[in-house]
């Protein structure tokens, strides 16, 4: 049993558009319906980002949340990781674009790409950062403008996707509270399964990419489903085990916030009864790398996640990466 404690989280903050799009819109866009999307994925509603809103901004408003809740100032941030798929643009960071607006003058700041995986990724890196003993401050973000790269001709992935950003501020241990373990893998077989094809160096923006719609997500949504609830399953099991811990020591699960019948299956896998399983995929949709830390503010805003408990966190996106990590609140 490990149960040493790493970084501890000492602010969360969100924020979320408040623009939004619901699934009787949706039936005026495509063919779809209400019940189709409810039964299949439990989404209702997202949220889309205002014209001239960019992922930065959004990813600004949650940082600025986490660093009040801690009472932490901006020029005592060391370190700044955003995670997305949506940058404000190709370069520079995303991440250093919030550092210029929250006025984080002393931190270094830069993006990391992980899909949907990607705050857990943050996390292991944030976690394994304060090991050198440098680093007091660092801010973790997951954000994103998903509304941008979504093609409302799709049905097939149009109805699932909504914006928003979540952050966590971490600072070292006191020794009672703190990340208890952290879990990260990828399979770069599987890229082609969920990827946004255009825009890159494989297929620069052209006349011809934009007209064949390539710069949007591209899905295959039965083995994404598949795959997902068996990694997801196996994060969650994995990091229970290497920690002698079962789903009964654990008062909270979050996962990524994609589908209702995905986290139902995680929760299953690990035994954890549904009353502590969180689910906010009705009002949000999915929002990438955004989900988890939204739902952990939240969860710890409303007081579900009170001091002492152990929340597991379970994330799985493109690439493909999957992760998890247990956290002492
Ligand atoms: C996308 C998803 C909800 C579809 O649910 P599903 O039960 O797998 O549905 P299928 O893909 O098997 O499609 C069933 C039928 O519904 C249709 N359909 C797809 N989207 C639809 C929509 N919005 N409205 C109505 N019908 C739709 C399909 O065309 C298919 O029709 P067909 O049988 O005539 O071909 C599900 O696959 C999913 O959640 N996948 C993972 C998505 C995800 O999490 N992505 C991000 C990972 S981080």
């Amino acid at each position: 049993m490990k149960h040493e404690l790493g970084a501890k989280i000492v602010g969360t903050g969100r924020a979320v558009p408040e623009n939004t799009l619901t699934n009787e819109d949706l039936e005026k866009m495509v063919d779809t319906s209400d019940e189709w999307i409810r039964e299949r994925t439990g989404m209702k509603v997202r949220h889309i980002a205002e014209p001239g809103v960019d992922t930065s901004d959004l990813a600004t408003r949650a940082a600025e949340n986490a660093m009040a809740a801690a009472g932490v100032t901006a020029t005592e941030i060391d370190v700044i990781i955003l995670a997305t798929i949506t940058a404000d643009v190709q370069f520079p960071s995303t991440a250093c674009y919030v550092q210029q607006k929250i006025g984080a003058v002393n931190a270094a700041a830069f993006d990391i790409a992980a899909a949907c995986s990607g705050f857990i990724y943050g996390l292991q890196l944030a976690n394994s950062m304060f090991l050198s003993g440098k680093y007091k401050n660092i801010l973790v973000i997951g954000a994103e403008v998903l509304s941008r790269i979504t093609d409302y001709t799709d049905r097939n992935t149009c109805v699932l996707f909504g914006d928003g950003a979540g952050a966590v501020l971490l600072q070292p241990t006191d020794g009672q509270s703190g990340i208890i373990d952290t879990y990260i893998k990828s399979d770069g077989r599987l890229s082609h399964l969920l990827i946004m094809p255009g825009g890159g160096t494989r297929n620069p923006a052209t006349y011809e990419t934009i007209d064949q719609r390539m710069n949007y997500i591209k899905m295959e949504g039965r083995e994404v489903f598949k795959s997902a609830v068996t990694a997801m399953g196996d994060a969650a099991t994995h990091i229970l085990k290497e920690n002698g811990l079962t789903g009964k020591d654990i008062q909270l699960l979050i996962t990524h916030q994609a589908n209702n019948r995905i986290i139902e299956a995680t929760a299953r896998r690990v035994k954890i009864s549904k009353d502590k399983v969180y689910s906010n995929v009705e009002h949000y949709g999915n929002t990438s790398a955004a989900s988890i830390p939204i739902a952990l503010d939240e969860a710890i805003r409303d007081g579900r996640l009170k001091r002492g408990d152990k929340c597991m966190l379970v994330a799985f996106g493109g690439g493909f990466t999957w992760g998890s990590a247990i956290v002492q609140m």
